[in-house]
């Protein structure tokens, strides 16, 4: 199995638990999962960056505010339920210097922030077995009418760029060079 890379999005991605949906909650949640096909999703990068990345589950059950992650730098999201049929990814940046930023337990260097003070920059629709990487450290939501339990397989790296991780698309012939 190879999944192409249909598309790439700078986004902003993670709140890890916050919001959790956890214990029955609403929000976005994380699973560290171990899949058998591991090693064919870890192939879209070269092999000498697997111990950056980790493979979890994200669940989300409901719209996310804007927001940038914790911890997260990029993600590479292979989406296989889109949780509506009405449900985008849209990015944003500041209509101000300095926007007012909001967190909530959990949130290390991951902020919330209000709309009002933002503009949006850039949107898609993830449908199921699509693979979009997201640029987690832009301010990003996920808005629309979540109807079903939004998954994806989700490869996170804390240490590279989405310029570097676009750049190892490339190296492993799944974006041209
Ligand atoms: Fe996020």
């Amino acid at each position: 199995m190879r999944l192409p890379v249909v598309s790439q999005k700078r986004s902003s991605a993670g709140f890890q638990s916050a919001m959790s949906a956890r214990e029955g909650g609403y929000g976005i949640d994380y699973k560290k999962i171990w899949s058998p096909d591991v090693e064919k999703l870890m192939s879209i990068i070269p092999k000498r960056y697997w111990d950056d990345f980790h493979l979890t589950l994200m669940t989300i059950n409901r719209d996310i505010p804007a927001h940038t992650d914790t911890e997260i730098i990029t993600t590479i999201n292979f989406y296989l339920d889109a949780g509506g049929d009405d449900i985008d990814t849209i990015f944003f940046e500041p209509l101000v210097d300095k926007p007012k930023t909001f967190q909530i337990e959990n949130q290390i260097d991951g902020y919330i922030f209000d709309k009002s003070e933002l503009k949006e920059v850039g949107r898609f629709r993830a449908k199921p077995m699509e693979c979009w990487t997201l640029d987690v450290k832009k301010i990003h939501s996920v808005e629309g009418n979540v109807t079903r339990v939004r998954k994806a397989v989700t490869l996170g790296t804390f240490v590279h760029n989405y310029d570097a991780v676009v750049e190892m698309f490339k190296e492993t012939g799944c974006l041209p060079s």
